[in-house]
């Protein structure tokens, strides 16, 4: 559920036109909602009840600084995968002590950073990396609390480039071998074990992989108990999907109730979800022009002011994100459209064979873009990215300016 709805044939974004915003600040422009985004994480928030948990809000799906207050002032946790993502956490307001720390390519420097704020966990992706934590610890006269990033090869059914539980891809430790490495973590003397986590896909529209994932973990962590390993948490990884188009995705509270029903006989395990999509998408559109109208033999297009550069996801997976128009009263006549960017590159749509009423100068609206819209933007062809905007009730508030020109080259130099 979010709250972009017509009022009198008008998009709304909770009690605002859109219209209104674009006037006072125009296209392109992402749009996001303050209701949705709370009520989207208390959908998980809530679910949990009195069980020990911490929804740990993935920070690579809207990284805006005032998206992650909004999170913070929720007592929401964080997932990282970046210093840089960790900087935003702290400069927003975030706290530390919340923070988990995912990714494969840890450097020296970002894990001595994490260690100096005082992050909850780093969840290690290699056994290079245990034996690097280790080290930056030991150099700084601390232990490092830290989970396995168990890869549990459960088929997540999503797009191959969103799926991460297989064995054939680059994350996390083999579930076969996971057991051996815990031991390595008990016997390095700057590690403190404190979970386990796991992360296999995203966008993923039903709960099987999710509970086949759980089964692998618990019987691991079963065995981790013979050897004198107990855990302080389960970090099951984000993934929930959204509706773009018919999907059905798993309500939140469906997730967790069916989590929780498997989790029974561990009602002190704290249970840490990374949700991001789930959190952001639904909370967020893409506002753009229609700058032409042009017909060819066989297709029209609506060629508007945005498009892979600010929102890739079409050109990258072939997602498929809905389309509306903003104003439906302008009586203007149906067509079928492919809605194309300026960029020059074939991959560079929208969305393909769209029904729209539309004339040039209309604004349209793409659909559940707060995720992995504005941190996957690029200034390519050198167009300045969208700028962002956080509605708040009756009141808006411009959250990202539109970078000028100068801007584009700031940190590029002449030659002598
Ligand atoms: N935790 C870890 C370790 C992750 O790698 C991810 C996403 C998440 C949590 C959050 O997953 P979510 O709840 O958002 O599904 N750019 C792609 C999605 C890439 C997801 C990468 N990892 C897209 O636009 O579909």
């Amino acid at each position: 559920m979010d709250f972009f709805n017509y009022r009198h044939q008008q998009l709304f974004a909770e009690d605002v036109a859109v219209k209104d915003i674009i006037t006072q600040y125009g296209t392109p422009a992402y749009i996001y909602s303050r209701s949705t985004l709370e009520r989207h994480w208390h959908a998980f928030n809530d679910a949990f009840g009195d069980h020990p948990h911490l929804i740990c809000f993935a920070v690579k799906s809207n990284s805006n600084i005032a998206l992650l207050n909004i999170m913070a002032r929720l007592g929401s946790g964080f997932d990282i995968v970046s210093q840089g993502e960790l900087e935003r956490v702290l400069v927003a307001g975030g706290d530390a002590s919340k923070v988990v720390f995912s990714g494969v390519a840890k450097s020296h420097s970002e894990i001595a950073r994490a260690l100096e704020v005082g992050i909850r966990c780093f969840n290690v992706e290699s056994v290079a990396e245990l034996y690097r934590i280790n080290e930056v610890a030991g150099e700084m006269g601390k232990v490092a609390p830290i989970s396995l990033r168990v890869n549990p090869d459960v088929d997540a059914h999503t797009h191959p480039y969103i799926s991460t539980g297989l064995k054939e891809n680059k994350f996390g430790i083999s579930v076969d071998k996971a057991r051996e490495v815990y031991r390595l973590a008990k016997a390095l003397p700057n590690l403190n074990i404190v979970g386990m986590d796991c992360h296999i896909g995203s966008q993923l529209t039903e709960l099987q992989p999710f509970l086949d994932a759980t089964d692998r973990l618990i019987i691991l962590m079963e065995q981790l108990k013979e050897d004198g390993i107990t855990l302080h948490h389960l970090d099951l990884g984000g993934g929930l999907g959204v509706p773009y188009q018919s999907e059905t995705p798993p309500h939140p509270t469906e997730y967790v109730s069916a989590l929780l029903e498997k989790l029974q006989s561990y009602p002190t395990l704290e249970i840490i979800l990374e949700p991001g999509r789930a959190i952001t998408a639904n909370a967020g559109i893409l506002i753009t022009k229609v700058e032409y109208l042009k017909q060819n033999e066989d297709r029209n297009f609506a060629i508007v002011d945005t498009g892979m550069n600010d929102m890739i996801r079409p050109a990258l997976y072939e997602a498929y994100m809905q389309i509306i128009e903003v104003d439906q009263s302008l009586n203007r006549p149906n067509a079928i459209y492919d809605v194309v960017g300026p960029i020059c590159e074939t991959s560079d749509f929208l969305g393909k064979q769209r029904q729209l009423a539309i004339a040039e100068n209309d604004l349209i609206a793409v659909r559940s873009a707060g995720a992995y819209g504005a941190t996957m933007s690029s200034t390519y062809n050198s167009r300045p990215q969208a700028i962002e905007i956080m509605v708040d009730g009756k009141q808006f508030h411009l959250i990202k300016s539109r970078a000028s020109f100068a801007d584009l080259w700031r940190l590029e130099q002449l030659l002598p």
